[in-house]
């Protein structure tokens, strides 16, 4: 049965490439779904990417998922460290939801260690650059038996 993976970005992801690019590396958007559709090509999984500035957009995104996806990769970006509804809203998708992120969150200043998400995920993965991304889709696929060596 073909799993459905949502990839979901938040506030300002979009402007990947360009912003701090000594955090965030010089990968746009466009760039990390490319490399995401890419890495998923050889299996059965449908990919859905979205990205919004705004937390309720994000969750009206989450609510849908319910309908179609299998499991979510999600970089919440500043809301990781805020967003009490977001986290009812990864609760209330009863899907994996895998927190990521690019730069190393436990590196940085103090209140980027705290997630307010990452106790209702099934996962964070933080630091390793758009790497990260891949090695969450992984995660999914493990979790689903599907991934190949
Ligand atoms: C980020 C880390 C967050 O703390 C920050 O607010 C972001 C990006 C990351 O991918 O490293 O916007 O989620």
């Amino acid at each position: 049965m073909t799993k459905g993976i949502l990839l979901l970005h938040g506030p300002n992801l979009n402007l990947l490439g360009t912003r701090q690019p000594e955090v965030y590396g010089r990968m746009t958007l466009e760039d990390i779904n490319a490399a995401a559709a890419r890495h998923l090509a050889s299996y059965d999984v449908e990919l859905r990417t979205a990205q919004s500035n705004h937390e309720g957009a994000l969750i009206d995104r989450l609510h849908e998922a319910r309908a179609w996806a299998h499991g979510v990769v999600f970089n919440p970006g500043a809301y990781t460290h805020t967003s009490v509804a977001l986290r009812d809203a990864i609760v209330a998708t009863e899907l994996p939801v895998i927190e990521v992120h690019i730069s190393n969150v436990h590196g940085r200043e103090a209140f980027r260690r705290e997630s307010l998400l990452a106790g209702v995920c099934l996962g964070q993965i933080a630091g390793f650059g758009a790497f990260s991304y891949l090695l969450a889709l992984d995660a999914l696929l493990r979790r689903w038996d599907m991934l190949r060596d």
